[in-house]
């Protein structure tokens, strides 16, 4: 890539413009450089294409001067040459008399401009003025266009941080909202949260790509959402419901559905929401889908929601060990669960099961504002349940 593509021009301790004359005739060299010189030009001469090639590689010109009709590489193969390696080196031409053609050529070429011999060295000064005009103004555009860069990929920067900010206080919303349902739902404290991350290390076991790692994670941080249209009669009551009662608690899934089914992004978590009391035998509620019918979200969340249950004290009833929830959870496969989830979930023992809750514990006893340390996986991975947009 050439220097001028990347960077501005640096400038030169002189401020002369610098002018390489390439021609085989030293006469004419020696000529071109007076008349030059006299304008306010540096100049350097050489008599042959090679001579001002390895000029070239070492001394930085404004403009090449070049003869095109000269023995070994002429002028033409120069300007070929030069073009490959410096393109935003100008290169004015000189023709034989009438060869007008062979300025065209090299005007189609690359060159800058070209002068019929015998030179009029009043078009001489005049070709050097607008070819190094053309050149600054190059210049300029080509620092211009760096400047756009730099100030496209500030704003892009920006912008990028912008959207991090929006999505942390989205995360933080969400989860407030998980928290202050549970504050009501007595006994369910962190529960949430929990089932949060042991769907999220089940889906991770079974190859869920980051998309669906996104909507399970939401869907199992909002599951209950719908409770909130529950009256607190029924939501809150120590003894068994009535069947009516079952009926009306039953609508928190269709009412957590409608509430989260509006908003764009949480779609395919509001999936989750509607199926997560679905059962893989097709006796669950509410549409009494059974197998691949259920989303694989709500499977992964059965699953967790379980684990969850069983090894946490609730009103009504003691918490059992990681061992024994995970034995009941098999021996429900392919009844309440899918098998598929179960053998993912239980490729996990159940210490390890066991330090994730701490680990989750942990972080909602620090009262921590970081969700990512309720988010620790057992493989030491941070995971934040918007992991599909990291
Ligand atoms: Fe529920």
């Amino acid at each position: 890539m050439n220097e001028h593509l990347s960077s501005p021009t640096p400038k030169r301790a002189d401020p002369k413009p610098k002018i390489l004359i390439v021609d085989d005739e030293p006469g004419i060299v020696k000529l071109l450089a007076e008349i030059l010189r006299d304008a306010g030009y540096s100049c350097l001469g050489c008599q042959s294409s090679l001579e001002a090639l390895r000029f070239i590689s070492t001394q930085q010109f404004d403009i090449v001067l070049t003869d095109v009709h000269m023995p070994g590489i002429d002028g033409m193969e120069l300007l070929r040459l030069v073009r490959e390696e410096h393109p935003h080196l100008p290169m004015v031409m000189v023709t034989g008399e009438g060869d007008i053609r062979v300025g065209v050529q090299a005007m189609k070429e690359g060159a800058y401009d070209y002068l019929l011999k015998p030179l009029n060295f009043g078009a001489v000064l005049m070709s050097m003025k607008q070819v190094l005009d053309r050149k600054h103004m190059e210049e300029e555009l080509e620092n211009y266009r760096h400047l756009l860069e730099e100030m496209v990929e500030q704003r892009t920067s920006q912008l990028g941080r912008a959207l991090a900010r929006i999505e942390q206080n989205f995360e933080e919303t969400l989860q407030a909202l998980a928290t202050a349902l549970e504050l009501r739902d007595n006994g369910t404290a962190g529960h949430s949260r929990r089932v949060l991350t042991y769907a999220a290390q089940i889906a991770k076991v079974m190859g869920c790509t980051k998309e669906q790692l996104h909507s399970i994670t939401l869907g199992a941080l909002l599951h209950d959402i719908g409770k909130i249209g529950i009256p607190d009669a029924i939501l809150m009551k120590k003894n068994s419901l009535t069947p009516e009662e079952q009926i009306v608690m039953r609508t928190h899934v269709i009412r957590g559905y409608n509430l989260l089914n509006c908003v764009a992004f949480l779609e395919e978590a509001a999936e989750v929401v509607l199926t997560h009391h679905e059962r893989f035998d097709g006796t669950g509620y509410p549409q009494g889908l059974a197998g691949a019918e259920i989303p694989l979200g709500a499977r992964v969340f059965a699953v967790a929601d379980t684990l969850d249950v069983m090894t946490s004290d609730r009103p009504y009833h003691q918490a059992t060990t990681f061992a024994a929830a995970r034995e009941e959870i098999n021996r429900q496969s392919g009844k309440q669960f899918d098998p598929d989830v179960v053998s993912a979930f239980l490729s996990i023992d159940a210490a390890t099961w066991e330090d994730i809750r701490l680990g989750v514990m942990g972080a909602n006893s620090a009262g921590s504002a970081d969700m990512n340390l309720a988010f620790q996986p057992y493989n030491g991975e941070n995971l934040r349940f918007f992991g599909a947009n990291a």
